[in-house]
């Protein structure tokens, strides 16, 4: 029986009502060894894996399948879809087998894996190379490949895992730009290639392409649903560098002092929050980020009143360019850490040139999910004007108040450190990583 065939039984078996889509059913049957899929956000990825490596497992009894995901969070999420599939399973007869698979789920910290009736296991794992070396697999699926900070890492451990066993490898992502890894794999000609674009996934609504089509910029709209691979020629913050600041410490705890800021919003009617914290060892560690949307002032003063209840901040940087006056003014009256930025030209440009010099120099923490974060920071322009000056700001028509307000929160950091001579201080980092070279291959 075909993959698609037996994936379809399970379906069925389990009263989910779902009918595979064709680029599911042809993804499915592709025996290729190399597989890769560019895909629309939402269309049903995460699904078709989970639902794969339980096909797979079940064709081949005793077997290893590895789910890699690029977060801790992503990859009990990925987990959770197959075990509401194996649940839907439970007690479900199938006739091709006459066999009860039972499932035996094990949840530690960093691993979630399940083992089937016959022997067959299922790791779900998040970003950790080691921990993917430390298996000989027969199938692994790297899901959101694109989104991984570490990728080539990654890459140089699925390769010693899959080999003895003739595994196989699997590549699922929406596009991150014309680089890394799954850029790689998609144009080497190694993979075979899929595609699922989301007018083949009828699931997402008219009504949600719609929402989202208002929510998106246009050049996320390309990336997340039009599947382009953006190229990176004017971005300040070019992926690898992003990707670089990612880590996976998330605690909403802060035990250093707080820096936080607060871009307030125009285009499109939403204030973002960042807090920030400083460690030891002078890194800025993005662990809250808040946006406020259709929100009116009075709540949003009333919410970033009790945030710094909650957090004490040292500094909390508020824009106070046109709208965002009225905001610092209130506030700046009830809290005595409030500093007023306003955005001209060469505040916003040295503030941009602070957050790329703390980054470039490895000390800014991001977390993996912050995806509106990331995609706006990705999205950040260098613009030349005509008399030849430089602007930064995002593309026509698209946003930054995740980008200047965490340049904020970091400006507010700094200047502290420095007692005003932030700059020269952000340089000696930007310096000191130069002459060490990067850990990245080029
Ligand atoms: N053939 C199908 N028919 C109907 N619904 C489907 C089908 N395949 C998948 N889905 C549904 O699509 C939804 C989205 O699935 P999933 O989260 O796997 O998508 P994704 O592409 O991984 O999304 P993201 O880009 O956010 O990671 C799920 O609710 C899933 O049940
Ligand atoms: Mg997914």
């Amino acid at each position: 029986m075909r993959r698609s065939g037996l994936a379809q039984l399970l379906l069925d078996a389990a009263e989910t009502g779902i009918r595979l889509y064709k680029w599911q059913r042809r993804w499915l049957d592709d025996d290729a060894r190399f597989r890769v899929l560019l895909k629309s956000r939402g269309v049903g990825g995460s699904f078709t894996v989970a639902l794969e490596a339980l096909v797979e497992s079940l064709l081949k009894p005793g077997s290893l399948t590895l789910l890699v995901s690029y977060s801790q969070r992503q990859s009990l999420e990925l987990f959770r879809k197959l075990r509401t599939m194996l649940s839907a399973l439970e007690g479900a007869s199938l006739s091709w087998a006459g066999e009860v698979y039972r499932s035996v789920a094990v949840s530690a910290e960093t691993k979630t894996q399940v083992e089937l009736g016959n022997g067959s296991r299922i790791i779900s794992l998040p970003n950790n190379p080691d921990a993917i070396r430390g298996y000989r697999s027969d199938s692994v699926y790297v899901d959101e490949a694109g989104m991984f900070r570490n990728d080539f890492e990654v890459k140089s451990a699925v390769a010693p895992s899959i080999v003895g066993r003739s595994g196989r490898l699997s590549l699922v992502s929406t596009p991150k730009g014309r680089r890394g890894w799954f850029y790689e794999a998609w144009s080497s000609g190694a993979f075979s290639r899929h595609t699922a674009h989301y007018t083949e996934a009828p699931h997402i609504t008219a009504g949600e392409l719609e929402g989202l089509r208002k929510a998106l910029t246009e050049l996320e709209w390309l990336q997340e649903m039009e599947t382009e691979f953006l190229d990176e020629a004017n971005a300040v913050f070019p992926y690898e560098l992003i990707l670089s600041c990612v880590s996976e410490n998330t605690s909403e705890a802060a035990t250093g002092p707080v820096y936080v800021g607060v871009d307030v919003g125009r285009l499109r009617d939403s204030t973002v929050i960042t807090a920030l914290e400083r460690l030891e060892d002078g890194t800025l560690r993005v662990f809250h980020v808040q946006e406020l949307r259709g929100i009116d002032f009075q709540a949003q003063e009333s919410i970033i009143l009790n945030l710094a209840e909650r957090l004490r901040p040292v500094s909390i940087a508020i824009d106070r360019t046109g709208i965002g006056l009225a905001l610092y003014e209130t506030l700046s009256g009830k809290l005595p850490a409030v500093e007023g930025v306003t955005f001209t030209r060469n505040v916003k440009e040295a503030l941009i040139a602070t957050l790329h010099s703390l980054m470039k120099g490895g000390k800014l923490s991001i977390p993996p999910d912050g995806r509106e974060l990331i995609n706006q920071l990705r999205a950040f322009q260098r613009v030349e004007t005509p008399s030849g000056a430089a602007k930064y700001e995002a593309p026509r028509g698209q946003h930054d108040d995740y980008v200047m307000s965490l340049a904020l929160a970091v400006g507010a950091a700094v200047r502290r450190l420095g007692g005003g001579v932030m700059v020269s201080r952000v340089w000696a980092w930007r310096e000191a990583s130069e002459g060490g070279g990067s850990t990245l291959p080029p």
